[in-house]
């Protein structure tokens, strides 16, 4: 792969103080550990906060079925990462005021097969991200749990991971697997990237293991790391059946209250961010 780019600069940009967004990711490679429900239901509450872009890089689509109404949206990331149309082109308003959102289909998948990680094409999605910084708070990315393009794309592209994960040994591996993609990134292409906040999902406290992994990460990576945990609660399973966020199908409900915690307390005004940023400047 050229470094012929130097993209540490776009990721430079919010912490010299410009009045730009938050790229924010959701990742683990591990599958079904909550990151969707975490981006489309975080995108949601966050437009109580500023203006939130969501922008959906992952084959299953499912954020983008979410938010699709009538006949699939007919220009996609897909179009996008194939460089035959700029991120402006493909940003679609959705019917949750302040949020836009740019769709994924299955026919991103071929993009997956078609490149390695390793190929230029994993910087385009940051070269375009790069000039609508400024027009919103915060842009939301949901990649796929696979390690291939779609998400180092994203990867490339973020200022911030945040990553969703079950509370149980198993998924320690996912963590430490993520931090090493990190790191990776760090040395080459995202020297700002950096990890947020860990986001229990599933998450009961109550018990012993999910008590243990907590105090294992805390110790790790310090306190400020853990975000408020996503308890599991049945009607964040069943919003995305009636095509809507946790907040427009149930929003009295636990998940409901869950993640607008996450938001207000973990996302929004994390002191791990601010410190983060101090560090930066
Ligand atoms: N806190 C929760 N309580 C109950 N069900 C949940 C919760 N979070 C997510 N789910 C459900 O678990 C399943 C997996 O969640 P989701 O699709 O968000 O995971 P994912 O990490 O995006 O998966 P993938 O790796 O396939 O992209 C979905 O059916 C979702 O509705
Ligand atoms: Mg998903």
């Amino acid at each position: 792969m050229r470094l012929n780019h130097d993209w540490s600069r776009n990721g430079y940009a919010y912490f010299s103080g410009g009045d730009v967004g938050r790229i924010i990711v959701f990742a683990n490679r591990k599958g079904g550990c909550g990151k969707t429900t975490t981006a489309v239901n975080v995108a949601h509450a966050l437009t109580a906060h500023g203006r939130v872009l969501l922008i959906d890089i992952d084959a299953q689509a499912h954020a983008s079925i979410i938010f699709a109404s009538g006949p699939q949206s007919t220009t996609t990331i897909l179009e996008v990462l194939e460089n035959k149309l700029s991120l402006t082109e493909v940003i679609k308003p959705s019917r949750i005021a302040g949020l836009d959102l740019v769709y994924a289909t299955r026919n991103l998948g071929a993009c997956e097969f078609a490149a390695g990680p390793d190929d230029e094409q994993a910087l385009v999605l940051a070269s375009q991200i790069s000039p609508i910084q400024s027009l919103y708070d915060y842009i939301i990315i949901d990649p796929p749990p696979t390690l291939g393009i779609l998400m180092i794309s994203s990867l490339i592209a973020a200022q911030e991971v945040f990553i969703p994960m079950p509370m149980h040994f198993l998924a320690m591996e996912g963590l430490a697997e993520m931090m090493q993609v990190i790191y990776r990134l760090n040395a080459s292409f995202n020297p700002a990237l950096r990890l947020s906040g860990i986001i229990p999902t599933f998450y009961n406290q109550k018990t012993k293991i999910a008590r243990k992994i907590s105090a294992e990460i805390k110790a790790n990576f310090g306190a400020g790391i853990m975000m408020p945990g996503i308890r599991n609660n049945i009607t964040l399973a069943e919003a995305p059946a009636y095509k809507q966020t946790i907040f427009e199908y149930a929003p009295r409900s636990n998940g409901a209250s869950d993640y607008r915690k996450l938001v207000e307390e973990g996302i929004v005004d994390t002191n791990n961010y601010s410190e983060l940023k101090k560090e930066q400047l």
